[in-house]
């Protein structure tokens, strides 16, 4: 971050005098105004619920530009590590902050597989839950339990148990999401193969039972690789602000990535996946393609309160990269098991259609995101509906790592604290309960 010689003036109409603030340039995107000495010279605050236009943070991990619809995770394009890498590469790079070569991208595999099981224990503790308690309310539970099986790598100012906690963090959120799956499902857990890629173990702890050989699609595997990579970091976003703000207290990395799936849970966020093959199987039952139309009216009549999920995004006001390569990923996946008929994908490229020339949605730059065709392809794979949010979970958890790590190395970071605009009653007396 470099200070620039152009100044921004704050000025009253008061007659207070005015203050000059600095103004720092990134290496790209826009340059921002430094407000953090604002209210030791003004004693005024600025308001910006939501975050419209503030920057929490210097970060050097994504960057969006979402008016070309551009995504870098460390300044490479998505599309091409989407093609060129594998997921284990691009936690590499997220992490440490380049791709590895051959030794290193060995080093790192042998290194997240050699933590693919978590403690026997973990078992015990998810069966204290419901079966048909919601996965990401399991994810939730069981990545906070993490803190206290792992309880030697909790601290959050010890680079080795940084370190190790990441690692530990990837090699265990599938073994945990499969756990989830397979407990709601009452089938036996699968324990790890650590002969299978990262993406094939996880499909392999899901899909594979101790009575049958179970072979790994490789159709299936490259999908779900793909889909690891699209949602492995997305800078400032709700859960990585969540888990960037719950670590500034220094609590351990197992409890701020459990606050950050709590927070991916919404279905603003990463509840969308789920919501949007939810919605799209609602249409379909109220008649599929001739509804689009129908539904279309009703998502922009705006006291109906209905959403065309999978469509906007706070930052993308262009087409989000990350839909084209999923809708390339669900073409793929439908050929290869000669679902190329799906009602579903139909339906969701007729809605896109309309949407994409829809005044509405062209005014406001609605496009579809990531969540419009990832479920249809994690519904091919055979993830149920409901585990959805909880595969973006174990796609994110790297991010999240990555972003965390960076906060603590980070010499400016403090704890989070924003302030306010009170507008609730001035001090009063209470009254004895009588007189009340
Ligand atoms: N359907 C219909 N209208 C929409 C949609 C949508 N999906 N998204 C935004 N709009 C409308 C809003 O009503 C608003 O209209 P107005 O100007 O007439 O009031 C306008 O577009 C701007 O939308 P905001 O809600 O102000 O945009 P914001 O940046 O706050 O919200 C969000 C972004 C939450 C993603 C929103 O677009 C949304 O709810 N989309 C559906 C849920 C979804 O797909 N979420 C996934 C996000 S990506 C991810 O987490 C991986």
């Amino acid at each position: 971050m470099k200070q620039t010689e152009n100044k921004a003036t704050l000025s009253f109409s008061n007659g207070s005098p005015s203050i000059e603030l600095p103004i720092y340039r990134g290496s790209v995107g826009p340059d921002v105004v430094d407000i953090r000495k604002l209210y030791a010279q003004t004693g005024l605050f600025t308001y910006d619920p939501g975050f419209l236009s503030t920057a929490s943070c210097q970060s050097g991990i994504t960057y969006i530009d979402g008016d070309k619809g551009e995504l870098l995770y460390r300044g490479y394009p998505i599309e091409q590590l989407a093609t060129q890498c594998d997921f284990l590469e691009t936690c590499h790079l997220l992490l440490y902050g380049n791709l590895p070569d051959v030794v290193g991208k060995a080093k790192f595999v042998k290194i997240v597989t050699n933590h693919t099981m978590v403690n026997e224990q973990m078992q015990f503790f998810l069966r204290g839950f419901r079966r048909d308690a919601h996965p990401m309310a399991i994810m939730t539970g069981l990545v906070g339990a993490l803190s206290a099986f792992y309880h030697d790598s909790t601290d959050i100012n010890n680079p080795e148990h940084r370190e190790i906690s990441a690692i530990r963090l990837i090699a265990k959120m599938p073994t945990l999401v499969a756990m989830a799956f397979k407990y709601s499902a009452g089938q036996p857990y699968m324990y790890p193969k650590n002969s299978l890629s990262y993406a094939g173990n996880f499909l392999h702890m899901m899909f594979a039972t101790p009575c049958e050989d179970y072979t790994v699609n490789p159709v299936l595997e490259r999908a779900l690789d793909r889909i690891f990579i699209l949602h492995a970091d997305h800078e400032q976003n709700a859960s990585t602000s969540t888990v960037r703000l719950c670590g500034s207290s220094g609590t351990n990395p197992f409890a701020a990535i459990a606050a950050g799936v709590a927070c991916l849970w919404g279905p603003a966020h990463g509840g969308a996946n789920e919501a949007c093959l939810n919605m799209l199987e609602d249409i379909q039952r109220m008649g599929g393609v001739g509804k689009v139309g129908e539904f279309i009216s009703q998502v922009k009549d705006k006291s109906s309160g209905i959403k065309l999920m999978g469509f906007g995004h706070r930052v993308y006001k262009n087409y989000d990269p990350r839909a084209k390569l999923m809708q390339e990923t669900c073409r793929e996946v439908l050929s290869a098991l000669g679902l190329q008929n799906d009602p579903l994908f139909k339906l969701a490229m007729a809605l896109e259609k309309i949407a994409l020339e829809d005044d509405y949605f062209v005014q406001r730059k609605l496009y579809p995101n990531v969540d419009f065709y990832s479920g249809i392809v994690q519904r091919a794979i055979g993830i149920p509906t409901s585990l959805f949010t909880a595969i973006f979970a174990l796609a994110r958890t790297v991010g999240w790592i990555a972003q965390l790590n960076e906060m603590i190395g980070d010499p400016e970071y403090k704890i989070g604290r924003p302030r306010q605009l009170y507008s609730g009653a001035v001090q009063r007396d209470v009254l004895p309960i009588a007189s009340r």
